[in-house]
Formats: structure tokens, sequence, C-alpha cells
């Protein structure tokens, strides 16, 4: 969609509304009422000057940290912070990346680099971490030994974990907390399992590492914990930053190596980098640096305690909610909820969009049924009454209209095909019968998405992944 003609100059009025009208169609930043993708303070002041940082830094590069030493000033001072936070060792050391996966990628690229003995490197994760460790292993030739989580607890399975271990395990990996069900998994038999076969053992705090250092009860899950060697913790997530900042650190400078990379052999600049992009914008990262300061440590902790008190309040409420239920007890801010059978989370969540919520469909796996996420911010916790209310209310429809209906000759045939090298004209078909097929090839995605999911939550992953990177893939020509 061109809304603005590219062969002549826009007036700024021009792009204004332009840029206005397409913001109308995302989804609200703020309001505390979209509980995945963005994280609201509710702090007005520090979201300014957050922009302003952001205005300020847009245009500087932090290839080279010798013509741009702010940027190098405001990682290292951030680093510090977090280090903190993380109990991290004097010693400690650590790099901004542009989010969470990237830091994660980088902590296996450093674990694979630090074996070069080991031919074809493993990593052992429990069945719960986030997708992201998925890709690293697929970018970087890492196999996954992904081991079982405990049932009913979800956490992962220290002594199952252990013996996954091998000798060309590189990584332990565990999670605090997990996305999918908002729990912490026992770092400390992991770490102590991992750190007895001298392999390094990474803590993905992406979501919880600027949350859980301010709760109480939690159990030890971070530098404090002997053999943790590396933990990430994403600053445009519960550090109230605009997007494009993680923090990756590590228990001292040699695990760091692995992941920085020099290119002198060429005719141009040496390429000097710590981190996956070479020219990166120093905005996101004077932006997180002018958030964290706005903030504060101290009142990190009261929106901490608010956000955490609100997800409590929301669980305890569930409860009393017929046919909805907590899938486990929240060890921080995120609520993973299923139904009883009576209903569908998928209606459930396109009731909730009625009403002005954005709750995230989780697809079934490993034979457990689908569920919702919930990730609750500082900004929620004034509306949990309302959402209590919608989530009654919106459960309450999903019943009356009971389970979505798969026909089971479809769930059956979806069974049956080879995700595999699937060409276009047969995706466009599968994505027709999906409910996703558009005019010429092209994707429409139906207001209420529940009878989509509920197929696509019938389909096996692969298929699902072969399905979705094709309505990606058509999204975008
Ligand atoms: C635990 C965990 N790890 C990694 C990620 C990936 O982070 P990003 O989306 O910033 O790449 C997320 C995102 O939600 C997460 O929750």
């Amino acid at each position: 969609m061109t809304i603005l003609d590219p062969s002549t100059r826009s007036t700024a009025q021009q792009i204004r509304e332009a840029l206005a009208t397409l913001r109308a169609a995302d989804l609200p930043t703020h309001g505390g009422r979209t509980l995945s993708y963005v994280y609201d303070s509710g702090i007005a002041e520090a979201d300014a000057i957050g922009r302003e940082a952001v205005a300020a830094f847009g245009a500087t590069n932090g290839l080279d940290p010798t013509a741009f030493p702010s940027l190098t000033a405001m990682e290292t001072d951030l680093v510090g912070i977090a280090r903190e936070l993380l109990h991290g060792p004097e010693a400690s050391v650590g790099v901004a990346t542009s989010g969470g996966t990237e830091s994660l990628i980088l902590a296996v690229l450093a674990a694979r680099e630090s074996r070069p003995d080991v031919e074809a490197p493993r990593l052992v994760a429990p069945s719960t971490v986030h997708a992201a460790i998925h890709k690293a292993g697929h970018l970087l030739g890492v196999a996954l030994d992904l081991v079982p989580v405990v049932p009913g607890s979800y956490r992962a399975d220290p002594a199952a974990m252990a013996s996954a271990i091998t000798d060309d395990t590189v990584l332990v990996v565990a999670s605090a907390p997990s996305y999918a069900h908002g729990v912490v998994d026992p770092v400390e038999p992991v770490a102590a399992a991992a750190a007895q076969r001298g392999v390094r053992c990474h803590v993905d705090a992406c979501i919880g590492g600027w949350v859980l250092p301010f709760l109480d009860g939690v159990s030890p899950w971070d530098f404090a914990v002997p053999g943790v060697t590396s933990v990430s913790v994403d600053l445009h997530k519960y550090a109230y930053a605009p997007k494009g900042v993680s923090l990756l650190l590590h228990r001292d400078p040699d695990l760091r190596r692995g992941h920085f990379f020099a290119a002198a052999d060429w005719p141009g600049y040496t390429v000097l980098n710590t981190t996956l992009q070479s020219t990166k914008s120093g905005g996101p990262l004077a932006a997180a640096w002018a958030v964290v300061h706005a903030i504060g440590l101290d009142r990190y902790a009261e929106l901490a305690v608010v956000a955490r008190a609100a997800t409590q309040e929301v669980a305890d409420a569930v409860a009393a909610i017929d046919g909805l239920e907590v899938v486990v007890p929240p060890d921080s801010t995120l609520l993973a909820l299923r139904t009883d059978g009576s209903c569908d989370v998928f209606t459930i969540a396109d009731e909730m969009k009625d009403r002005g919520w954005l709750v995230q469909p989780q697809m079934g796996f490993a034979g457990e049924a689908a569920t919702l996420h919930l990730s609750l911010c500082a900004a929620t916790a004034p509306g949990v009454p309302d959402l209590v209310a919608d989530l009654a209310a919106a459960t309450g429809q999903a019943r009356g209209r009971g389970p979505v209906q798969v026909d089971p000759q479809l769930a059956a045939a979806a069974g049956q095909i080879d995700p595999s090298g699937l060409d276009d004209a047969t995706l466009d078909g599968l994505l027709a019968i999906a409910g996703l097929g558009g005019e010429g090839g092209a994707v429409t995605l139906p207001d209420r998405m529940a009878e989509v999911n509920a197929l696509l939550d019938a389909a096996p992953p692969r298929l699902r992944e072969a399905l979705l990177t094709a309505v990606l893939d058509r999204l975008t020509r």
C-alpha cells in the first residue's frame, strides 16, 4: 500500500497524517490493554524522554565506538546497572543487543565458539524454552536437545536435563520465567548439572529480568547461582524502554569473546562487532538509557510489585470464572489460561478483542490444550477489574457457543500433509481452506480468528509453520 506519492516530496503535514492513518490500524502500545508485544509503565514523562532520546541519537552509529563514545558510555552504564540487579560478579561484562532473540543467538554463538573441539555442537533446554533458542540453533548449526518439563509444574526437570548433557553439549539453557507459562525453572540444579560437566549455562531472563529482582520468594535464578555463565534481560520489555534493546551479560570477559567478530582481511575498514549488527542506530540504546534513569530502580521496584499484584489478582479472579482456569500459578507477571473444554480459548480471544483487549492465543503443545497468554504490565493494574469482568463475559459468550468444531476429516488430512516443499499453489489452496485465502493468492485475516486458529491448532507444528510462513510471505509481497 502506498499512501503517499514517492515521485515528489510530501509536506510534513501530509506525512504526519499518513503516519497517523497507518498507526490507526495498529494495536495500542499504551493503556495496558495489549497483553503481549508491548509494555507500558504508565509513566508519561519516562515515555517522553525515551522518545526524545530516540530522536536525538537515531542517526548515530554503534559501528564504531571511537566515533560515537556516547553509545559505549550508555551501554556500559546500563550493563553496570543490570550487573547490580542480577548479582553479577565484579568481572562480569555485557553488551546491548537489538532484542531478546539477538541476545540468545549471541549466547549460543559464544558457547559454540568456545568449543572448537566439538564437531556437531548441541544445546540442552527445557521444552518450554523460548522459540528464539530454536532460531539460534537453526542459524548456528547447534542441535537442540529439548527435555520435557515436569508435568503440572511446567518447570525444567533438572535430572532429565542432566542426563541429556553429552560430550557435544556446548550450552544448557533455563528460563526465568518461561514465556508460555510464566514460571521460573529450577536454575540452581540445572546450572549445577551444567557446571559439573564443564558446560555453560545461560538463563533466559529476557522477559523477567527486570521484574524478578524486585519480587520476594523467587527461587534463585541469576548470577548468584554458581554455574550460571550468562543472563539475558530485555530492556524493551519490563524496563519499559522503546523497542530495540536487550542486554546480554556474561560472568567474565572470556565467556563473551566468542560472539565478538573482527574482519581485517578486506580493503575497507576493519570490521569490529560485539553483536550481530554492524551499523546500528544509537536511538534505541539512548532511549533505554534515558528511560532507565527516568524511572530509576526504586520506581522499577514499585512497578514490578504493582504488575505482580495485578497478575495475582487476575489469577485469583479467574478461579471464579466458570470454564476458565490458570494453567499453573505464575512466578512473575505472565499468565497462561486454559478452558475446561466447555469452550475454547480462541473464541475467548476474539471476544476479548471485541472488548478492546489483546490476549494472545498459544497453540496446544505436547498433548496439552491451547492456552491464552497475558503479560501484565504496570499500566494494566488499574484496569484489572475491567479485565476480569471482560474475561468472565468473554468466557460466558464462548461457553454459549461451545468449542469451535474442526471438521475431523480436515484435521486428519492435515496430519497427512508433508509440509516440506509445498509449492505456492498448494499453499494458496491450504490457506483458502484455513479461511485465510484472498483474491489472487493474497491473504485476508478475518476479524474473528477462532475458526482459523482452531484449524491451525489441529495442524501439526511443522504444517502450521509452513502455513503461517506462507501468510507472512503473502502479506509482505
Ligand atoms: C523468555 C523470552 N526469551 C526471548 C524472547 C525473545 O525476545 P525478542 O522478541 O525481544 O526477540 C522473549 C520474548 O517474549 C521471551 O519472553
